[in-house]
């Protein structure tokens, strides 16, 4: 087996098979679902991350990049809770922005600013750092999925990036990114993270758009890869880009996929 099964049935069938174990049982018995799922989840990540037949191949940032000089790196992690993002994949972030120096960075999916201000951080005095997340006067949540709307209605865009000496770069957009005309920025972007609504109609337009946004030579990047549940849709596109026969990597046991334009 080298990638998910589309089929959500098989998919957690899979899961199931594949990672259940003692301690998995263990952790049900003493903590509850909750626990055996995610347990299920990770060792599933686990399973992809290491199999050297994995449909998207998991490679080092430094492989990827070919980098021979380390940079140092910004880091300010959250001080908000609502998302359990690790904090080594907002490090892998501020790496990937420190090696490319992108110019040009455009982020769907703002929550409460952390990775804008981590692009911020990392790259240049004059890059410039668009953040996009729902209008606020009529935060519509109705066509969102369950964790979706959960976090759409905790989101706090500006919260985590004002008053920072790197806040002037950042640009906050409040819109619809599946209404939204994203022509002005066509063959502009150097740098493009895809992390916001996670439904099969949202993560495609998104990333339809990103392909156009983002000139040669840069790269796009998704969060929630390798998602057995509501989240699958971003890694179904991306078994699709693959297919096309675009350079995308998963970089190293994380949640983040990378596509090299
Ligand atoms: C997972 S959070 C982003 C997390 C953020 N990048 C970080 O790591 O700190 C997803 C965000 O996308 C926003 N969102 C969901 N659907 C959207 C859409 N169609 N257009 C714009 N933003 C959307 C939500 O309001 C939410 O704040």
């Amino acid at each position: 087996m080298n990638k998910l099964p589309n089929y959500k049935i098989l998919r957690y069938l899979f899961c199931i098979l594949f990672n259940l174990n003692f301690s998995s049982i263990l952790l049900l018995l003493k903590n509850g679902i909750s626990s055996f799922r995610r347990y299920l989840g990770l060792s599933n990540k686990l399973y992809f991350f290491l199999n050297p037949n994995s449909k998207i191949p998991s490679k080092h940032i430094y492989d990827i990049f070919n980098v021979n000089q380390i940079p140092e790196i910004r880091l300010i992690p959250s001080k908000s809770e609502g998302i359990e993002t690790p904090i080594d994949e907002l490090a892998y972030l501020a790496l990937i922005t420190a090696i490319k120096q992108p110019k040009f960075i455009f982020e769907i999916g703002t929550y409460k600013g952390r990775t804008a201000l981590n692009f911020a951080l990392n790259s240049p005095p004059d890059a410039i750092i668009y953040t996009m997340d729902l209008p606020r006067d009529q935060l519509d949540v109705s066509t969102l999925g369950k964790a979706d709307k959960k976090i759409a209605l905790s989101s706090n865009p500006t919260l985590e990036y004002t008053g920072y000496e790197v806040s002037y770069k950042i640009v906050q957009i409040y819109a619809n990114s599946l209404t939204y005309d994203f022509s002005p920025y066509y063959d502009k972007i150097d740098l493009m993270f895809i992390d916001g609504g996670h439904s099969e109609e949202c993560v495609r337009s998104d990333t339809e758009n990103a392909l156009k946004m983002v000139k040669k030579g840069g790269i796009i990047i998704w969060h929630d890869f390798m998602n057995v549940s509501e989240y699958y849709p971003v890694t179904k596109v991306i078994y699709e880009l693959k297919d096309k026969g675009f350079e995308i990597y998963r970089i190293m046991n994380t949640e983040l996929c990378i596509l090299l334009k």
